[in-house]
């Protein structure tokens, strides 16, 4: 039987056809998905938005992903790494700003060196700021006796996004060799939320091959799993990739945002307390693609606080917005962004996810 949108806005549960049905809403339909995504915001969150000072501290990275700019094979870019000082300086500059949180960002390099330097300036930053800064960690797959060892140093939160739940996608964006395996990233995932880990995931949307069968299965995925975070952006083609050979096979970037905008509304119904991050990527496609979200379910915003002038090379994707500014700048522009969508920055919190509270309580 087809539902109308309606009546599968009051459903308790959705299947994965209903997930299909709000995917492709228009119209007024579309706009009764963002209401109830909008309430329940409200309800469950309040209107308020939390910031992590995003430090993307190196881009070496030992991956070949197909879609992403600092892939181990694109020749086009400088490397950089930022010193032990510099990582720390960002971090002080997020403290003394009374963000809540930073979240540590970088390539994917699996080593005893990473492993101990991350240890360690995870303790310093603990120190620096008399253990109040929340740090997200967000550096890929690594074992599970490192992603330990990191959480006893203070970690806290970890963003591994799946990129896609349907292996057979998975497999047609990542080479298919044993440093990109599907299972290694499930198994990954498990072991961050087995540790303690308020843990993240999140997918790429309008990928060449995607379906809306595919983003309805990564939503029951999120779901299944119980995820504390979610961040999910469009994705964006980069000159430099093998992906962009397949860009004949995109949906407008319009479309992109949009349906990102959907997934983002109809996660927030679904999983009601977890934390959203509005991804830097929406503001590739839209000026105000961030602010759209935070008004229909977003409730994480992230500023760069990368040195400046290590912001260009950390191009993931084309047109990413943001590289010539400093991290004043872009606290104040995201500041009276958020007001623009009627919320409010909250300073001095860590803005956990509730979700996690819950689910460790039961
Ligand atoms: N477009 C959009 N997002 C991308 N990412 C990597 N490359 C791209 C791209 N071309 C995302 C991936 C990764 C996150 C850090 O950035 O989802 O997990
Ligand atoms: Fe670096 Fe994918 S290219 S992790």
């Amino acid at each position: 039987m087809i539902l109308t949108i309606k009546e599968i806005l009051k459903k308790e549960v959705f299947t994965r056809e209903n997930i299909i049905s709000l995917l492709e809403s228009e119209g007024e339909d579309r706009t009764l998905l963002y209401k109830k995504s909008a309430e329940i915001k409200e309800r469950f969150i309040g209107n308020k938005v939390w910031f992590r000072g995003l430090i993307e501290f190196s881009n070496i990275c030992s991956k070949d992903c197909l879609y992403c700019g600092i892939r181990k094979g694109n020749k086009n870019l400088t490397r950089y790494n930022l010193s032990d000082d510099e990582i720390l300086a960002a971090a002080r500059f997020a403290y003394e700003n009374h963000y809540g949180s930073i979240a540590l960002q970088s390539g994917e390099i699996e080593s005893p060196y990473v492993t101990n330097r991350i240890e360690n300036l995870l303790y310093r930053i603990k120190e620096l700021s008399a253990g109040e800064l929340g740090v997200t960690l967000s550096v890929g797959e690594q074992d599970h006796e490192v992603y330990k060892r990191w959480y006893d140093a203070g970690a806290h939160r970890y963003l591994l996004r799946v990129e896609s739940t349907n292996q057979k996608l998975y497999e047609k964006i990542h080479p298919n060799d044993s440093k990109h395996d599907f299972n290694n990233r499930l198994k990954c995932l498990k072991s961050l939320q087995n540790i303690g880990y308020q843990t993240g995931t999140g997918v790429m949307i309008g990928l060449p091959f995607q379906t809306m069968d595919d983003l309805a299965g990564d939503l029951l995925f999120m779901k299944e799993f119980d995820i504390d975070m979610c961040g999910m952006g469009p994705y964006i083609e980069h000159a430099d990739t093998p992906l962009i050979k397949h860009s004949g096979k995109l949906m407008p970037l319009s479309e992109r945002l949009d349906l990102t905008l959907k997934m983002i509304a109809i996660i927030r119904i679904m999983m009601k307390d977890i934390n959203i991050v509005a991804a830097t990527a929406l503001q590739a496609i839209d000026p105000m693609g961030r602010e759209k979200a935070v008004k229909i379910g977003a409730n994480i915003l992230m500023p760069n606080i990368t040195p400046g002038k290590y912001r260009d090379s950390y191009k993931l994707y084309d047109n990413k917005p943001c590289t010539d500014d400093s991290a004043e700048d872009c606290q104040s522009c995201l500041e009276a962004r958020v007001s623009l969508a009627d919320a409010e920055v909250i300073y001095g919190e860590w803005g956990d996810s509730k979700h996690y509270k819950e689910r460790r309580a039961k």
